[in-house]
């Protein structure tokens, strides 16, 4: 298997080329909901790149289309060179692997039956070393090794959203999609996790699509930032100068109204305080 999560950062650009490139990507659902309509985007290669926009801008349309869990209605999606909006699900297994997402709610994708170590090493499927990897996998998210053994309603928001994130390297992905995966979880454990997410994004040379309506949150985490409004992408650039000198009036206007943004640029240091890191019991 050749995946960027194996080799040096400095290999990532290898395979040249946007990672992800979607062109005129439309989605319209029936009851004549057009939740994508003519959407172009490259995922740059080892990139971080934030997609903003308020709730039912399209945004999770846009990442489960990327995941290949839904299909398009028009347009077309590529992954690393190969079409992927086109094939057939038993021919995805290359996608299943290589792209993972972690969602917002963690009990609704969190089997509440299965325990965490069966969880984690579900996308691994039958293979040797599995309780090794899981272990691995643990201490790469700073949770105990015995919460393998447990279920995820005995731990807390932010715990849970680890086990998740635990999940999504399994496979040794390359790009990991955070679809508002930190937007339930409150101001301490969000910077928590959001330092764990970008560490490991770091450490693993990982492509990060950070998703989320708080603009804030996607200034301190990414590099790169789309923004998206009633299913259109209305400016892409790099974030400092879409946020500093955003071209499109609606950009200017989530600016205004992004009440964590100011937060953000402040200079204050972030929240120290440690979440506890054992189980609740
Ligand atoms: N399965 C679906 N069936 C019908 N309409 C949907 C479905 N999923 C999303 N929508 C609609 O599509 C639009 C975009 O939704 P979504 O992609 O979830 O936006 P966001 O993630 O930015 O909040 C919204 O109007 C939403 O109501
Ligand atoms: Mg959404």
């Amino acid at each position: 298997m050749t995946s960027t999560a194996d080799s040096a950062a400095g290999d990532v650009a290898v395979g040249d080329g946007p990672i992800v490139a979607v062109r005129d990507l439309a989605r319209t659902y029936r009851g004549g909901v057009h939740a994508l309509r003519g959407v172009s985007l490259d995922v740059p290669r080892g990139g971080k790149l934030g997609i903003v926009g308020e709730s039912g801008s399209g945004k999770s349309t846009l990442v489960r289309l990327l995941a290949a869990l839904d299909r398009p209605t028009a347009g077309t999606i590529t992954f690393d060179g190969t079409r992927v909006d086109d094939r057939r699900d038993r021919d995805l297994g290359f996608l299943r692997r290589r792209l993972q997402i972690v969602f917002q709610d963690p009990m609704g994708s969190l089997d509440p039956r299965m325990r965490v170590r069966d969880i984690i090493s579900e996308p691994l499927g039958r293979t040797r070393g599995r309780d090794e990897r899981v272990a691995e996998l643990l201490e790469a998210v700073d949770l105990p090794a015995d919460a393998g053994g447990k279920h995820p309603h005995r731990f807390s928001g932010g715990q849970r959203q680890r086990i998740s994130i635990a999940r999504a390297l399994a496979p040794r992905p390359d790009v990991l999609i955070a679809d508002e995966a930190v937007s339930a979880l409150d101001v301490l454990v969000r910077q928590q996790i959001l330092d764990l997410l970008t560490r490991l994004v770091d450490e693993y040379a990982l492509t990060l699509v950070f998703v989320s309506h708080d603009l804030g949150v996607v200034r301190k985490v990414c590099d790169e930032v789309a923004v998206m409004r009633r299913g259109e992408i209305v400016e892409q650039g790099p974030v400092d100068t879409v946020y500093d000198t955003p071209r499109h009036e609606y950009t200017r206007e989530l600016i205004a109204a992004a009440p964590t943004l100011h937060g953000a640029l402040s200079t204050a240091p972030p929240p120290t305080s440690v979440e506890p890191a054992q189980p609740e019991s």
